[in-house]
């Protein structure tokens, strides 16, 4: 279910920033200055309270991004399909469009964002930042945590799909679907009963562990701010006092990473529909008796989730996967951070890091050229597009290119 809901998350700003001029046409210049106003008109710009049914509880900086469910049916449910969304509070789509909005600055002629703009919006960063960890880290949760003081334990869940649910649960059914029925919407009505049916399902299954994905596009994001420290100076301030220990991100990783041929449980097993498209790469590696380590969607193992399920804190379906466009992802947020200096190239000196960033390159290249073993739906699971896929796999080569063009890369690969 949370992988229905991801595919639903509608990024929709997202495919305006990423037209970016080329020309000085002055058509297309206003018009990229139109879309960039209308995307900083939907930053939120103060916090603001939940108030039941009409207004969803929002956090300054972030960008708007909605849960959106599917069903279908006659002229009625099409309606209320379009209409019927519920605001989400997750830092991935802030932090897309961030990186979209420096890039179109830095690559194209996109006109270039305020510090105010970036800043709040990194600020809205650090309530993502895992805090089940008694130390300093980087790795970010898709939802912001709230402490429960009975299991101790911080629990990432989505607020406004909360507030949505425990508004409906309130609610006298009986009476609403008579309301329904008497206006000629009783398909909407009981649509409403299934979502409320589904609605222990949704909670239960919505309290996440940290992931690679929202990690490394923050550290994405960082990179980006590196690059431009001399144009953005505050921006890349901010980012960089609330990521003081970029190395927590590289422990997890090595800690997380998938292992097929480990004999430790925790981290050699993977999900089914990860084992359905990469059996052909693992069956060539086999082969060869070649030991392979991946970069997995979620900072936890079988063992870890033994104890945090009961606290609250687990995969949903409990066992880990791999996303060829998280990995991808994972190789270009390493990559762009060693050259644009976040981090330090002997991190490739570690055997463990090397192999890792060696072994996902090639899982990504094996990927492009059997056409993700004709299973697209199962190896992007949580990106349905392959364009984000491609996106990512295009910077990574793009930044060791421009790189390359200056002088020697700082690591051999
Ligand atoms: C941090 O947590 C670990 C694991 O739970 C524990 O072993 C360690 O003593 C803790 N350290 C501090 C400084 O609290
Ligand atoms: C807090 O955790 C306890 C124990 O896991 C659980 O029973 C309870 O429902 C949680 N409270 C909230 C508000 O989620
Ligand atoms: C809900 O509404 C129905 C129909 O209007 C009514 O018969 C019933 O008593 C109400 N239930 C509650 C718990 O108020
Ligand atoms: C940084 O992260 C590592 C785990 O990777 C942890 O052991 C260390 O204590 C952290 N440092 C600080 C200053 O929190
Ligand atoms: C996996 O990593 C190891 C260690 O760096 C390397 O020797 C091996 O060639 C890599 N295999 C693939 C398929 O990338
Ligand atoms: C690639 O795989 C998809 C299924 O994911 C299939 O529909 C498509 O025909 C395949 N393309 C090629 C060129 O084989």
């Amino acid at each position: 279910m949370v992988d229905t809901l991801w595919f639903t998350l509608s990024v929709k700003l997202l495919v305006v920033i990423v037209l970016v001029s080329r020309g000085d046409a002055d058509p297309l210049d206003s018009t990229i200055q139109r879309l960039f106003d209308k995307v900083y008109s939907l930053q939120v710009k103060r916090d603001e309270p939940f108030i039941p049914p009409l207004f969803w509880e929002k956090h300054k900086g972030m960008y708007e991004s909605d849960v959106k469910f599917y069903f279908h049916g006659g002229p009625d449910m099409t309606l209320f399909r379009h209409s019927f969304k519920v605001y989400d509070d997750n830092m991935f789509a802030t932090t897309w469009i961030t990186s979209c909005l420096l890039e179109a600055y830095k690559f194209g002629n996109g006109p270039k964002p305020a510090e105010e703009q970036i800043v709040s919006a990194v600020a809205s960063l650090k309530d993502y930042q895992d805090k089940n960890l008694n130390y300093t880290n980087s790795l970010m949760t898709f939802w912001p945590q709230h402490y429960n003081s009975t299991s101790n334990t911080w629990v990432s869940y989505p607020d406004n799909l909360h507030n949505f649910f425990e508004l409906v649960g309130d609610f006298n059914w009986t009476r609403v679907e008579e309301i329904l029925k008497d206006l000629g919407f009783s398909d909407v009505a009981l649509i409403m009963q299934r979502l409320l049916a589904i609605r222990t399902m949704y909670l239960d299954a919505f309290l996440l562990p940290p992931d690679f994905d929202d990690t490394f596009v923050n550290l994405g994001v960082g990179s980006l701010l590196s690059s431009l420290a001399d144009e953005l100076p505050q921006s890349y301030q901010q980012w960089r006092s609330q990521n003081t220990n970029i190395s927590s991100i590289f422990s997890a990783l090595k800690r997380f990473a998938y292992r097929p041929l480990s004999n430790n449980y925790a981290i050699n097993l993977i999900d089914e529909r990860t084992y359905v498209f990469l059996r052909f790469f693992l069956e060539k590696l086999h082969n060869d008796n070649e030991d392979i380590a991946l970069i997995p969607t979620w900072v936890q193992d079988l063992k870890e989730e033994e104890v945090w399920a009961k606290r609250g804190v687990h995969i949903p379906g409990n066992t880990n996967n791999v996303d060829v466009t998280v990995a991808a992802n994972g190789v270009f947020g390493i990559t762009s951070a060693i050259l644009n200096g976040l981090l330090e190239p002997e991190i490739l000196d570690d055997p463990e890091m090397q192999q890792i960033y060696l072994n996902t390159s090639s899982l990504i290249g094996f990927m492009i050229s059997t056409n993700f073993s004709d299973r697209r739906d199962l190896a992007l699971l949580y990106y349905p597009s392959e364009f984000e896929f491609y996106w990512f796999v295009a910077r990574t080569y793009a930044e060791l290119r421009q790189f390359s063009k200056k002088g020697p890369l700082p690591h051999p690969v």
